[in-house]
């Protein structure tokens, strides 16, 4: 049966990920298992769960309550909640129930709540157990199940965090179910991401399935989240760094522009929106420096937009976000990845290769190119 497919990967980091379905019925084990497996009998557990689930899914409380027999938190959703503040109520609903080291907190929701519980719980205590379900396409193919936790600080995004792996994470596709179109789409760009440098075969298959995306067929999204999750964890696995000691940083590939825009707009572009744009971006530049070809620069931005992900935006207009791009973008980019630029490009697509600088004219051609080949995508 459909809702019993379940399946288990072992990663040298050392976390299992469990793709599965209706993870809060009585007969599914997956999470029962999960927490006997990172504490004791006698230990504490605490959920904490997404508002915007919460809101889109009323019903989720009830179940998760007949599930542990633990009433849940309820935190903020969305990019807003990742704060000093909300991570101060976190912590400060550790202290109230006597949380300790041995004890497990389950983080439920989208990137930005598992990022903000996550970096909660591993800063309380010097850490406690922590078990992600991710409920965003986003959070189940990327966010949610590396190693990386963090809030935002001082206008920076993901100023303040800690690399931390958890003791599992469960990856529930019925979740999927009421996202908003955008939120919908945005995870999809994360799989564009990592198979344009990883995998051409998976490339390819996006874009033959980008109009079944589109029209939210939920076994495609399901087989590009397992897919993509699976090449996120290969490579935090065989790369061999996976707390990024080194400057590269493989799979960040169309982010730097991407962190730049999220930030400009104020939260009016999402995570994923704008890294469909900046792989937009720096694929018109892969190709100008010859390192993919036109045929696949055409197949790329064909496949984003039939997924219904954007390939420019407004803000690119304007002067200022140029000049904001090519010095404040890249410089804290560099700054991000440990004093080094090194910047992610297909060479072709399906292979990586590592830039150490972005030549201004040739980016300034490129984001020519975009707004030509986006305003006449617009007019097909
Ligand atoms: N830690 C990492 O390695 C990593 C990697 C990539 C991105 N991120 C972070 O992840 C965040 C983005 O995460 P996201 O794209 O999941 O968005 P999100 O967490 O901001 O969630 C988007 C919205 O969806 C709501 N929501 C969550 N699940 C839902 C569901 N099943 N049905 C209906 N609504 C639901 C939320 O309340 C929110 O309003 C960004 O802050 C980004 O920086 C972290
Ligand atoms: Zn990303």
């Amino acid at each position: 049966m459909r809702n019993t497919y379940t399946q288990r990967f072992n990663v040298d980091y050392t976390y299992p990920v469990y793709f599965t379905r209706d993870m809060f019925s009585q007969k599914n084990s997956i999470l029962r298992k999960a927490i006997a497996k990172c504490t004791g009998a006698e230990s504490k557990i605490m959920v904490f769960i997404d508002s915007g689930l919460v809101k889109a899914q009323p019903k989720l409380i009830g179940k998760v309550k007949r599930y542990l027999k633990i009433l849940p938190v309820i935190i903020p959703g969305g990019e807003c909640t990742k704060t000093a503040r909300n991570t101060e109520k976190i912590i400060a609903h550790l202290m109230n129930n006597n949380m300790c080291r041995h004890s497990c907190v389950i983080a439920i929701g989208g990137g930005s709540v598992l990022d903000t519980v996550g970096y909660a719980s591993t800063i309380y205590h010097r850490g406690l157990k922590l078990i992600r379900v991710p409920t965003t396409v986003l959070s189940q193919n990327d966010a949610g199940i590396g190693v990386k936790n963090a809030i935002n600080h001082a206008g920076s995004k993901n100023m303040l965090g800690t690399f931390a792996a958890p003791s599992a994470v469960i990856n529930d596709v019925s979740f999927l179910t009421t996202l908003s179109t955008d939120d919908w789409t945005g995870g999809i760009s994360e799989a564009f991401k990592i198979a344009s440098i990883k995998d051409r075969q998976f490339f390819i298959w996006l874009c033959k399935n980008a109009d079944r995306l589109a029209k939210r067929d939920l076994s495609v999204m399901e087989s590009l989240i397992n897919k993509c999750a699976i090449l996120h964890l290969d490579h935090i696995r065989k790369a061999s760094d996976p707390f990024e000691t080194g400057s590269a940083r493989p799979l960040d590939y169309g982010h730097w522009s991407a962190h730049g825009l999220e930030v400009l707009s104020k939260g009016r572009i999402s995570h994923g929106h704008a890294v469909s744009i900046g792989i937009a971006l720096d694929s018109c530049y892969a190709m100008i420096q010859g390192f993919i070809s036109k045929e696949d620069l055409a197949r790329l931005l064909k496949g984003l937009t039939a997924c219904g992900l954007p390939i420019w935006d407004r803000l690119l207009e304007n002067k200022a976000t140029l000049s904001y791009l090519t010095s404040n973008a890249l410089e804290a980019f560099r700054i991000h990845m440990g004093g080094r630029l090194t910047i992610a490009m297909p060479c072709p697509i399906g292979k990586t290769t590592e830039i150490g600088s972005i030549d201004i004219n040739a980016l300034h051609e490129s984001l020519a190119l975009l707004c030509f080949l986006a305003v006449t995508s617009k007019k097909k």
